[in-house]
């Protein structure tokens, strides 16, 4: 059987953060926020992942898994400035632990959009002491974690954060301020890059990267001056800024990658969408590697998926994506994983639980896990370290979503019989 082969010690996975998975996290700005009303649902209980963590493991290594993306959350970590907490500590370490013991590469966010309540008291991301309190965290994350993390990632989608918190105001704090945005991006990025060299002095041979967010952005019209413009400036604010000042203090780049999206947006308008309206644009993808492989650094896929609560359009999802990979890797960009987002049904921040991630399903109320179907086929993937090409006829029994341009350009380019062909 002939299999479209990904690279030696590829990781294959999937994320989570903790807020979105773990339930009852007390001491963020987010909880406050959700008791409050002031965002429209509540996390509660959420995937109970902090008590059925081990059983979560086991079932990514069910599903032959050999990388695995979570976040600590810092204020179950420090829950009073200085105050570190000694059972969450022991927490974090038998999650290591059991990751290690199953031969899963753990790969750690340190920041995924929650603030520990008391860091937002003192005016959160806006004060330059900011910085000075996230590597106090991260010092300690080092002494207590380190032994056991190879891959760090300092922040998450650090532009998207800033911008919903203190541009759009609809994540804690709530501000609608372009300056304050402006000020917190400048903080993040100083916070990254000490954070950066922290890691490194303790630990020479980790590679630190960030979890950046990435947007397929294309003119509605390429002859149209001003949409051209307008392109490259929404694509350089969102795409390309954190990555320009920081491409020295990156070992990797872990991308996120979703959407096309608009304003100058080429998301077809009979494109087949997720539970929650996003487009589905496997091509996106190798556009986005494209522009990153600029950078000359590895890659991770540190997220990708779809809200789709029956798995109708998972399987297609992901092998599409993959095969949006392979193109990219076919021509020469150096992507070193694939982390699928997520593994999970997590608490989905503004949606709340109504768009639905998993791999797994979760059942909220009784917190039994279902493996969903689509989980297997990333799971055969796996096992062949690559798509075998007889996996290509159930994309055949979806003609509505037509077989990504520049796959079928890699497959010209590499020679082959091209299986996509219909
Ligand atoms: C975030 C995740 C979120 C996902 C899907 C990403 O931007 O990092 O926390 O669940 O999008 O909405």
């Amino acid at each position: 059987m002939e299999t479209l082969e990904f690279p030696k010690n590829f990781f294959w996975g999937a994320s989570t953060s903790a807020h979105q998975v773990e339930g009852q996290n007390k001491n963020n700005d987010w909880w406050r926020a959700e008791q409050l009303g002031l965002v429209p649902h509540q996390s509660g209980q959420a995937a109970n992942h902090y008590e059925l963590f081990a059983k979560d493991f086991a079932l990514a290594k069910q599903l032959d898994h050999n990388a695995h993306r979570f976040s600590i959350e810092w204020s179950r970590l420090e829950p009073e400035p200085g105050a570190f907490d000694q059972a969450a500590t022991i927490h974090y370490r038998k999650m290591l632990i059991a990751l290690r013991e199953m031969g899963i590469e753990p790969i750690v966010t340190l920041h995924h959009f929650t603030n520990p309540q008391w860091f937002a008291n003192l005016g959160g991301w806006q004060k330059p002491e900011a910085v000075k309190f996230f590597l106090r965290y991260v010092a300690y994350c080092l002494e207590h974690f380190g032994d056991y993390v190879n891959w760090w990632l300092t922040f998450n989608e650090p532009e998207n954060f800033a911008t919903m918190a203190y541009g759009q105001g609809v994540w804690p704090p709530f501000k609608k301020n372009w300056w304050a945005v402006l000020r917190v991006c400048l903080n993040l990025a100083k916070a990254h890059r000490r954070a950066y060299k922290k890691i490194h002095a303790k630990q020479p041979k980790a590679k630190v990267g960030m979890a950046h967010a990435m947007i397929a952005y294309a003119p509605a019209n390429s002859d149209n001056f001003l949409n051209l413009a307008l392109t490259r400036i929404v694509k350089f604010f969102r795409n390309d800024l954190f990555i320009k000042l920081l491409w020295k203090h990156f070992d990797f780049i872990g991308l996120n990658y979703y959407f096309y999206a608009r304003p100058s947006t080429i998301s077809p308008a009979n494109a087949l969408r997720s539970d929650l309206g996003w487009a589905i644009a496997p091509q996106g993808l190798t556009q986005v590697l494209r522009e990153l492989h600029r950078f000359r650094k590895p890659i991770i896929i540190t997220e990708n998926g779809l809200a789709d609560r029956q798995d109708t359009l998972r399987k297609n999802f992901i092998i599409n994506h993959l095969l949006a990979i392979y193109a990219a890797i076919a021509e020469g960009i150096n992507v070193r994983g694939y982390l699928h987002w997520s593994l999970l049904d997590s608490f989905e921040w503004q949606e709340g639980f109504s768009g639905r991630f998993g791999l797994i399903e979760v059942d909220l109320a009784s917190q039994a896990r279902t493996i969903r179907p689509s989980a297997w086929i990333l799971s055969e993937i796996i096992k062949a370290n690559g798509v075998p090409t007889a996996m290509l006829s159930i994309l055949n029994q979806n003609k509505k979503q037509p077989w990504p341009e520049a796959v079928k350009r890699a497959f010209q380019k590499i020679n082959r019989v091209n299986p996509l062909k219909s």
